[in-house]
């Protein structure tokens, strides 16, 4: 029997170095015994160190396929204890069946799988339920929040914060391990303990003794919900927190709900769309961008794909040229509210120049990748009129590419027995450098989406 001790719950490097040994010495998942540093057991008489076993023979090697290495890196950061044999027993396994994870009714693939997507949603979970709160005000800013992840995820999720608030210090605290941003590097701090939290009260001064950041801290998780419940210490650290911001601490859990589309095929499509890897833009862009809007809208808007600060926000048109739609749907009749927003691609493209990231406009593979999200999304509103807003959305919405100079401001019929209508994009009309062009363009883009509001208002009398 060996006794494997990885240095950290998330020694990948160390489980791979070991595994790789063992398999090679041909030692069985059943004769082998794994632990964390400082957690394991003292050994039990027979057992001994992988570490002993001879030195690997240079040429001798197997090779895994690569969606294992992926699979693994997700699923140990698994709370799970058995997640490092489990995971074993797949490599010992794949030794002698290379597509053992194509067969998805086998009980370990199901296992690790459902492990590995555990973990991923949990990383969605921080990326979106993580809020900062500036504390320190009379001194340097510095940013603060708190966080209860599920799995071992900090020092995983860490290099997307750094990456979308690169120049503001923040600390992610957590139970397990603290993170911390200082605008160039990324540090880890043990985590702090239920039972180190600061009285109610001394809150500042016990934060400014932990850390030199001191912290505020928000956590709209199910898990915190379920800490209130139980009279967490949690309860005064919010209230605190609460105090200092004078109440404006938010979004609140409800609101944070009440965001969410209403019925669950559209959650789950939103769910699903999270985690597409169909074509590579996921792996720049901070977040899918998803479409937005009532279960039971009539209209549905398409534009091309999120910009910058819809990437950041993850949601469509908030930005600049989300602020001309909403100025140009208001002057049209069209109430915004009413209307489901969403773009032919979900992610952003672009390509980073300095401290800015450069709209580039999607390629075809894209666009084509992206389509079963729209025509999914299509499915769950089953909208009656459908505008496509710039090139790319037309060729999403007639699903080849169509000018929009013939098409524009028409309705045109679709084979699903919809409406089409296209028009230009919010951003052509921010681009258009004659101030005069721009005001006779945007009066067009108004007379387009009239057709639009006029469709709106039957639909609302039929109803
Ligand atoms: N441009 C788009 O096409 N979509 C957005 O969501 C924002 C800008």
């Amino acid at each position: 029997m060996y006794l494997i001790t990885l240095d950290s719950e998330t020694d990948f490097d160390g489980w791979r170095k070991a595994a790789r040994t063992l398999a090679l010495h041909q030692v069985a998942p059943t004769d082998v015994t794994w632990g964390v540093q400082g957690q394991t057991e003292p050994l039990a008489p027979g057992l001994s160190e992988a570490p002993s076993l001879p030195p690997i023979e240079t040429e001798s090697t197997f090779s895994v396929p690569a969606n294992f290495i992926e699979l693994a890196h997700l699923a140990i950061l698994h709370r799970d204890g058995e997640r490092f044999a489990l995971l074993y027993r797949l490599l010992w396994r794949l030794k002698a069946d290379h597509d053992l994870l194509e067969t998805m009714s086998d009980p370990d693939v199901v296992q690790a799988a459902a492990m590995a997507g555990s973990v991923h949603r949990d990383a969605q979970r921080m990326r979106d339920l993580v809020r900062f709160r500036e504390i320190g005000r009379e001194q340097k800013a510095h940013y603060a929040a708190w966080f209860e992840p599920e799995h071992h995820i900090v020092q995983f999720v860490a290099p997307f914060f750094a990456r979308r608030y690169a120049d503001m210090p923040w600390s992610i605290l957590t139970p397990d391990v603290c993170a911390h941003w200082d605008g160039h590097a990324i540090s880890f701090t043990p985590g702090i303990s239920q039972t180190e939290m600061p009285a109610p009260g001394r809150l500042e001064e016990t934060w400014r003794r932990h850390f030199r950041p001191k912290a505020l801290h928000e956590d709209t998780s199910k898990q915190r919900r379920r800490n209130l419940q139980e009279g967490s210490i949690l309860e005064p650290l919010l209230a605190d927190a609460e105090r200092w911001t004078g109440g404006r601490i938010s979004p609140r859990p409800e609101a944070v709900m009440r965001r969410k589309p209403a019925t669950d095929d559209l959650k789950a499509l939103r769910e699903e769309a999270a985690h597409c890897r169909a074509c590579p833009l996921y792996k720049d862009a901070t977040q899918t961008v998803f479409g937005e809007g009532p279960k039971d809208a009539t209209i549905m808007l398409v534009g091309e794909q999120p910009g910058d600060k819809e990437d950041l926000a993850g949601h469509p048109f908030v930005g600049p040229a989300g602020q001309m739609l909403d100025r140009a749907l208001a002057e049209a009749g069209v109430d915004r509210k009413k209307v489901y927003v969403t773009n032919a691609v979900k992610h952003f493209k672009f390509v980073p120049r300095g401290k800015i990231r450069l709209h580039q406009k999607p390629a075809t593979p894209e666009i084509r990748a992206c389509r079963q999200w729209y025509e999914r999304e299509v499915s769950a509103i089953q909208p009656d009129l459908i505008v496509a807003m710039g090139a790319t959305a037309a060729q999403s919405v007639f699903g080849k590419i169509t000018p929009i100079g013939k098409t524009r401001g028409r309705l045109i019929d679709l084979p699903d027995g919809r409406k089409a209508l296209v028009t230009v994009h919010p951003s052509y009309l921010l681009r258009l450098p004659d101030p005069a062009a721009k005001v006779l363009e945007y009066q067009r883009f108004v007379e387009d989406l009239k057709i639009a509001a006029g469709l709106q208002k039957k639909s609302a009398h039929a109803a």
